[in-house]
């Protein structure tokens, strides 16, 4: 895979945040390196991501999604990836989650992928979170609460226990397995040129891309997006009393990062996770205060932004979600200890002019969960295995 190498960099403290680098060729020959025959480049030989894809673990969580675009989603995720699926489907009136199981079983039987799964409202699964010592998504009914950040966590504890060095995330209702897997190989592409052991890679859709009347349509900027990254870009100035608009990625639901700084970052509920990640970055290692972890202080955070080739084309929820998302983006920049009264102000204005927000009402607090460091997957997965009878782990 040949890509741009970073042109410009925005630095904050620890961070490193490196502006949009687009993918050039999906494949870009055997050899590797920066530059060479092409200056501004850098080549990523399949071989090269292969033996960091090898070391990654690939999470898709899902809810209520068709499992046919389930499958492709799979198809598309690199052999070498170790797959965790977390679902929220519903088991009632038809218990959707033993579909998705026969999904998976099939592949791993066509193809011997390794496959774990588990159901988030397994309440064996709360209990596993209890002795291994992370009890904040766990709700007051004792399961673990709804919520595709929520997923997420769960993905990620299991992540852990399987000790690869990296993790990324896919959604399940992607309809393109060419796109996932470009997906996968620009963070095995990112990993590759990353030098920090707390490395991230966030995916910029180039186009959001809806069908209309005849034909595609290619929009370039998502509606969530676009608006959560102009005040996350606010955000940033009123830090380093510079303008910028460096962040493209506030919303990548698509992302990965290396399993040390997963362990060393906050995360919130629901649709605000991936935006409060950077709101977390921010606020603990841009070096206006003493963070929790000062080994990420000592080193650098880096933060690479890489645009694909393939369309997005996903299934499209309604358009009542969108204010519901942009809410609970924008709610991790105002809650944030770096905002200013001036962009709370700004952020108030956009969510009622949006009707997100009733005129008199407050903007709730994101719910946040501590770094996932010292937590104990092993406890996890002894506790899942011994008693849960929706964990499923297929590996030869
Ligand atoms: N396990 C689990 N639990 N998965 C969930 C849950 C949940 O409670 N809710 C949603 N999901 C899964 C969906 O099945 C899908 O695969 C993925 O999470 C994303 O959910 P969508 O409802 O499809 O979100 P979206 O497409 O509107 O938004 C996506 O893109 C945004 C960027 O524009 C998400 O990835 C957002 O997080 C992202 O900000």
């Amino acid at each position: 895979m040949r890509i741009e190498m970073p042109r410009y960099m925005e630095r904050f403290g620890a961070i490193k945040f490196y502006d949009i680098q687009r993918v050039l060729e999906l494949s870009g020959g055997r050899t590797s390196g920066f530059g060479g025959e092409v200056p501004g480049t850098i080549n990523i030989s399949s071989s090269d991501l292969e033996e960091i894809e090898a070391n990654m673990t690939i999470i898709i969580p899902v809810k209520n999604e068709n499992p046919k675009i389930l499958e492709g989603v799979l198809s598309g995720v690199p052999h070498d990836a170790f797959v965790i699926v977390v679902s929220n489907s519903r088991r009632e009136p038809i218990d959707r989650y033993r579909i998705e199981l026969d999904t998976l079983f099939q592949f791993y039987r066509l193809t011997r992928r390794p496959i774990l799964a588990v159901h988030q409202k397994d309440p064996i699964l709360a209990e596993a979170l209890k002795e291994a010592g992370y009890t904040y998504i766990i709700g007051e009914d004792g399961l673990v609460k709804d919520g595709k950040g929520e997923g997420m966590i769960v993905g990620l504890l299991l992540a852990k226990y399987l000790k690869r060095k990296y993790v990324g995330f896919i959604d399940s209702d992607n309809y393109i397995p060419g796109a996932v897997n470009e997906y996968v190989h620009i963070y095995a592409a990112g990993f590759y040129m990353a030098k920090s052991p707390f490395a991230m890679v966030r995916i910029k859709w180039p186009y959001k891309t809806k069908f209309v009347g005849k034909r595609f349509y290619f929009r370039r900027r998502g509606r969530v997006s676009e608006i959560t990254n102009r005040y996350m870009n606010m955000l940033v100035a009123s830090i380093t009393k510079f303008e910028t608009d460096i962040i493209k990625t506030s919303n990548a639901g698509e992302h990965a990062l290396t399993i040390d700084l997963a362990d060393r970052i906050g995360y919130s509920s629901g649709f605000s996770i991936e935006p409060y990640q950077i709101v977390y970055l921010l606020e603990e290692y841009s070096g206006l205060k003493h963070p929790r972890f000062p080994e990420v202080m000592k080193d650098t955070i880096e933060i690479f932004q890489i645009e694909p080739r393939n369309p997005h084309i996903h299934e499209e929820r309604e358009e009542s979600h969108i204010p519901e998302m942009i809410k609970q983006s924008l709610s991790t920049i105002y809650h944030s200890s770096l905002a200013d009264e001036f962009i709370k102000k700004r952020i108030r204005d956009e969510l009622i002019s949006r009707k997100a927000l009733a005129p008199d009402e407050p903007i709730p607090e994101p719910v946040k969960y501590p770094p996932l460091y010292g937590v104990n997957p092993n406890k996890l997965l002894k506790v899942l295995s011994e008693s849960s009878d929706t964990l499923v782990i297929k590996d030869e």
